[in-house]
């Protein structure tokens, strides 16, 4: 069965030929309106289901509308609503699911709910973000470097504020893709030292550096996210705002970077926090591009699953 779980559970051939599909079905389209089928239609006859147990904008749309444009229909479904909400087991739910439909994207709290859901179905599952990664954003993300300043192998990526479930999925796809990290925030929200561990065991570098200026210094990429993901709820948002305000990346930071670095943030954006109104719409940032991409990454993700 052919999942996709995280970006350094794919081989990077593998990874390589998604964004390549990714790229190619996106110039494919260029210009025709959105409801415009595909040339091609591989998921004529296939039913995805897409399950959300947290809110989504990004995710939900670019998964609908992508299925579509494939020529597959999907079925959006809440954990809440499901019998999964009330006591029935995730691996129950993915042998059913599996009898049913030909596919399934979640997006759920706990990591584990995704590896039981991919163990026992039967059917490919791909992950639509956990508190642990968010791999469709970093194929994305990846695609859109490579769109606007060629091959990302090689060049410096810089994080800033909470070494999050995105971060992860960075750090993964640093090993995989070939790329350096700077992750630059309070000690206390640093990423796992696993994902750290792994990315350089793949022989990229991973730095962890406190100061933010230092940190953007010769950087291809910067990248913001929410200080307060989803799972972190609301208690700490204050604590957080103290912590993350001297990462905040605003003008003055960008000007340490490479005069051509790009500005990424996954969104949704707490604007003036995170990042300054006049970084997210300014010269460097290219973040409506990384949400139009998630649309052709994923589209591309879920033909490689199916292997159509
Ligand atoms: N970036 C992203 O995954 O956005 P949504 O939460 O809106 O899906
Ligand atoms: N880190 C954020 C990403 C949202 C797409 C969260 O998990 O809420």
């Amino acid at each position: 069965m052919t999942h996709f779980l995280d970006i350094h559970k794919t081989d990077p051939a593998d990874l390589r030929t998604i964004l390549d599909n990714a790229r190619a079905m996106k110039s494919a389209r260029a210009g025709r309106p959105k409801g415009t089928p595909d040339d091609n239609q591989p998921l004529a006859g296939h039913i995805v289901a897409l399950i959300f147990e947290k809110p989504s904008t990004r995710t939900r749309v670019s998964f609908e509308v992508g299925v579509r444009q494939l020529g597959g229909e999907t079925l959006g479904l809440t954990g809440s609503e499901m019998q999964l909400g009330h006591g029935e087991t995730i691996a129950d739910t993915a042998r059913v699911l599996s009898r049913y439909v030909d596919m399934i994207m979640i997006r759920t709290f706990e990591e584990l709910a995704l590896l039981e859901l991919a163990e026992h179905a039967t059917v490919p599952v791909i992950n639509g973000l956990t508190n642990r990664s968010h791999p469709c954003q970093i194929m994305a993300d990846v695609m859109t470097f490579e769109e606007h300043r060629g091959s990302i192998a090689g060049k410096k990526v810089v994080w800033t504020g909470d070494g999050n479930n995105v971060c992860a999925s960075f750090l993964h796809a640093a090993g995989q893709f070939g790329f350096d990290m700077v992750i630059t925030g309070p000690e206390q929200l640093d990423p796992e030292p696993e994902f750290v561990d792994l990315a350089r065991s793949k022989g990229v570098s991973v730095d962890l550096i406190r100061d933010p200026v230092e940190a953007v210094r010769g950087s291809d990429l910067v990248v913001a996210d929410t200080w307060v993901s989803m799972h972190d709820g609301e208690a700490t948002k204050q604590r957080r705002h103290n912590q993350l305000q001297p990462y905040q990346v605003n003008e003055e930071l960008m000007r340490h970077a490479n005069p051509d670095a790009l500005f990424m943030h996954c969104l949704p954006a707490h604007r003036g926090d995170e990042a300054t109104n006049a970084v997210m719409d300014g010269p460097h940032s290219v973040i409506f591009d990384e949400a139009e991409n998630r649309l052709h990454a994923q589209k591309a993700v879920m033909r490689w699953c199916l292997g159509v």
